[in-house]
C-alpha cells in the first residue's frame, strides 16, 4: 500500500488540492501535523478512518504507525502543512520508507509564504524592483543553520525575503538586514495567513519591531523586500503593446512570424 504525503496548506481549509482532498478521502488511515494542519481537513477522511495526530509523536514512532497501516493493507494519507518541499520533516519520513520498501506518492501544497503574499496582496517579484525571492529561516533550538546560509549573505542580494520560523528572533532580524536594505525598506509580517485569525502588520525595517511587538510568537512570515512598497514600480515588457513575442508577433518583420 502507499503512504500519500500531502501537502495540507497554508490553514484555510479550501487551499488544498483536489487531489490531496481525494487521496485523504480515499485512505482509511490519516496522520496529520496536529500543529498547522487544520482539522477541517480530517472531515475528508472515510468513515471509520484510523486518524493520528503526530505533532506527539517521534519520527520512530510515526514510522512504526506507517509501517503498521502498510502492514494492514491500508493507504496512508500523511498531512503537513503548507507545502512539502520545505520544513515538512517529509525528507527523513521519505528515506526510512526507502529502506523499508514501502511505496509513497507527494502532492504538492499552498505553502504558506504564498498565502502571506496573497494576504498582503503582494506580488514578490516586480519589475526592477525584485526578481529572486529567498525562502528562509534564522537558527531555532531544534536546526542550527549551514555556516553559509545566514541573514546578512543573503541581503547582500537585496532579494525579497521570506523569513520562516523566525517571529520570536524579530530584533536580529531587523539588526541583520538594515545595513543591507536600509531602515525605510518595506517590511511585514503576516500570523496564520489564511486561517479566520489571521493578522498582518506593514512597517519598515526601522518600525517593524514596535509595529509587530503585540502579535503572537508563532506561525508567522517575515516578508522583506522593495517589492512591498508603495506600487511605484515599472510595467513588465512582456505585456507592452510592442514588444515582439511568439505568442503576439509584434508585425512582419517580428522574429517569431512562421514559428507559431
Ligand atoms: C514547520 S514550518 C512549515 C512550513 C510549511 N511546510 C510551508 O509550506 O509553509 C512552520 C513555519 O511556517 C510558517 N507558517 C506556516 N503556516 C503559516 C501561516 N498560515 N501563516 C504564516 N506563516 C505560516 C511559519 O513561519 C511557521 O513557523
Amino acid at each position: 500500500m502507499t503512504v500519500h504525503f500531502i501537502g495540507a496548506g497554508p490553514g484555510a481549509p479550501d487551499l488544498i488540492t483536489l487531489r490531496g482532498r481525494d487521496l485523504i478521502a480515499s485512505s482509511p488511515v490519516c496522520l496529520y501535523a496536529g500543529s498547522l494542519v487544520p482539522a477541517a481537513l480530517l472531515d475528508h477522511c472515510p468513515p471509520g478512518a484510523r486518524i493520528v495526530n503526530t505533532a506527539p509523536l517521534t519520527l520512530d514512532e510515526i514510522v512504526g504507525t506507517l509501517c503498521e497501516a502498510h502492514e494492514a493493507g491500508h493507504d496512508i494519507a500523511r498531512l503537513h502543512s503548507g507545502d512539502l518541499s520545505v520544513w515538512s520533516a517529509m525528507g527523513e519520513q521519505i528515506r526510512r520508507l526507502k529502506a523499508l520498501g514501502i511505496p509513497y506518492s507527494i502532492t504538492p501544497g499552498v505553502p504558506s509564504f504564498a498565502a502571506a503574499a496573497a494576504a498582503l496582496e503582494a506580488e514578490l517579484t516586480l519589475p526592477e524592483l525584485g526578481q529572486s525571492l529567498i525562502l528562509t529561516r534564522t537558527p531555532g533550538r531544534a536546526s542550527s543553520m549551514p555556516p553559509r546560509e545566514n541573514l546578512p549573505a543573503f541581503a547582500a542580494t537585496g532579494a525579497t525575503l521570506a523569513i520562516h520560523l523566525s517571529i520570536h528572533n524579530l530584533a536580529k532580524v531587523v539588526e541583520d538586514l538594515t545595513p543591507h536594505y536600509g531602515p525605510d525598506c518595506p517590511a511585514a509580517v503576516v500570523w496564520r495567513a489564511s486561517w479566520p485569525d489571521q493578522r498582518i502588520v506593514r512597517a519598515t525595517l526601522a518600525t517593524i519591531e514596535e509595529a509587530a511587538a503585540q502579535g503572537p510568537e508563532r506561525t508567522a512570515i517575515i516578508l522583506v523586500g522593495p517589492v512591498l512598497g508603495d506600487g511605484d514600480f515599472a510595467e513588465s515588457s512582456l505585456y507592452a503593446p510592442g514588444y515582439d513575442r511568439r505568442f503576439r508577433p509584434s508585425g512582419t518583420d517580428s522574429l517569431f512570424v512562421g514559428k507559431e
